[in-house]
């Protein structure tokens, strides 16, 4: 089995040359010393650059506050929206049985609250914890973002209520800002157990720390070989100015050729659901470090081969706009193999005997041919198998081929000024104090 993730750009020799791919990353090793000097745009966020070393001191805290959560409750609320949320939620689902909730075996069941605002999830949800025995961990590097702030409040009241206040306080952990932020004021104030998250990380690279791998923990998954893997991918991208055994710069390199040549959509291919929210947690990564001053790749992704049967038609034959990026899982945790049938009433004998994984991986094959002959580009990734140390490769590769990439496209990849503007309306609509002109302002437009 191969030892590390590894990129193969085979399948995207043919719109772009190799030589090309191989002298943009050359070129972009200035891009790597600036990230390790610390001279780029956002240069005060670089602290995920060396995460890998630095939580480690952590793993004993993180480990003993999980242990205690699994200990007084049965399931774990998980509060948090964005890069609060979904680097944890990529690593459980990547990690766990694919019908833990219906497991008969004893489990501790993870459920996320505050990514939405919908009031149909939050009723449901409120129904379910009812019969459940949980504990809360709520994450918000700001403190200050209405979903998961809304959310804390209403499921804060539901468990006080249930529990009592001093009981609540012992099953709630917040992880914020050292100082600043109203869930900071809110763990001092009711003497909650907290996790800091540092100045210089913000949110979409933050899976690393305590915001992705407490929970990560609580969900029974093994932190420190994720870490473990993120690390082995900090050696193997972090100094190595060897561009073509960089996989981190050859991707950024690949991916922004493409983009050169006329492909502004970059599809997150995987073939296994379990890599469903890894998909997000990439969406995310890139959407919110690139997309700006007009630039960037929209991300985009598609889990097949159940979108072959929606999205697959218009990859193959739709606008010319794309180019795909395959998650190539190699291994599997569990075996499946397709029965014989003595009649052969349903013609499918010639994969008698055959395993799942075997008729999967020619699934994706075929698939990456026929996208080729309909002229799209596809990079692939390969991983060895989906476990703790190649999904914390991934996490790392990642993360720096989206700073090389952003500095690349010229933009600032650790900021996300964007996000502010919907924000603004909403608090204007909603009469927050602050915000009345811009509300009077808004409700002209709307006529209201
Ligand atoms: O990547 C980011 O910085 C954002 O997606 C944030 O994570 C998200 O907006 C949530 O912010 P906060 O943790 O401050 O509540």
């Amino acid at each position: 089995m191969e030892k590390n993730i590894s990129i193969d750009l085979k399948n995207a020799a043919g719109f772009i040359s190799y030589e090309e791919v191989v002298a943009l990353a050359q070129q972009s090793i200035r891009h790597l010393d600036s990230l390790n000097a610390g001279t780029g745009a956002g240069n005060d966020f670089l602290g995920w650059l060396s995460l890998p070393d630095d939580i480690v001191k952590q793993f004993d805290r993180i480990e003993k506050t999980a242990k205690h959560l699994r200990s007084v409750s049965d399931t774990t609320v998980v509060i948090g929206i964005g890069g609060s949320y979904l680097g944890a939620k990529a690593v459980i689902e990547g990690l766990s049985h694919s019908f833990a909730p219906l497991l008969k075996s004893k489990h501790h069941e993870i459920i996320f609250a505050g990514q939405n605002i919908c009031e149909d999830y939050m009723s449901d949800l409120l129904e379910i914890l009812d019969g459940r025995n949980y504990s809360i961990i709520v994450i918000s590097k700001s403190g200050t973002t209405t979903e998961p702030a809304i959310a804390f409040r209403i499921l804060k009241d539901h468990l006080e209520r249930r529990v009592g206040k001093a009981r609540a306080a012992d099953m709630i952990i917040a992880i914020t800002d050292s100082s600043k932020g109203a869930l900071r004021s809110l763990a001092d104030l009711n003497g909650y157990d907290t996790f800091i998250i540092p100045d210089d990380i913000g949110g979409r690279y933050s899976v690393l720390t305590p915001v992705g791998l407490l929970p990560i923990a609580v969900a029974g998954a093994d932190i420190r070989m994720l870490v473990r893997g993120a690390h082995e991918m900090a050696l193997i991208t972090r100094k190595n100015k060897d561009a073509v055994s960089n996989p981190s710069l050859m991707y950024a390199a690949a991916r922004n050729l493409l983009l050169q040549t006329g492909r502004p959509v970059e599809t997150l291919v995987g073939f296994t659901p379990r890599l469903h929210y890894f998909s997000e947690w990439w969406k995310q990564l890139f959407g919110e470090s690139e997309g700006k001053e007009g630039k960037g790749i929209f991300p985009a992704s598609v889990d097949f081969t159940t979108d072959l049967h929606s999205l697959g038609q218009y990859i193959q034959e739709g606008q010319r706009i794309l180019f795909e990026t395959f998650l190539s899982v190699a291994g599997t945790r569990k075996k499946v193999t397709i029965p014989p049938e003595k009649d052969d009433s349903d013609q499918l004998n010639y994969l008698a005997g055959k395993r799942l994984s075997e008729v999967n991986n020619n699934a994706e094959t075929g698939t990456i041919l026929a996208h080729n002959d309909g002229n799209v580009p596809v990079i692939k990734i390969n991983i060895p198998e989906l476990n703790e140390f190649f999904i914390g490769q991934l996490i790392y590769f990642f993360e720096m081929a989206c700073a090389i990439s952003g500095y690349i496209l010229d933009v600032n990849p650790f900021d996300q000024p964007g996000v502010e503007a919907y924000k603004k309306n909403m608090f204007a609509l909603l009469n927050k104090p602050g915000f009345e002109e811009a509300g009077k302002k808004l409700r002209e437009r709307l006529g209201r």
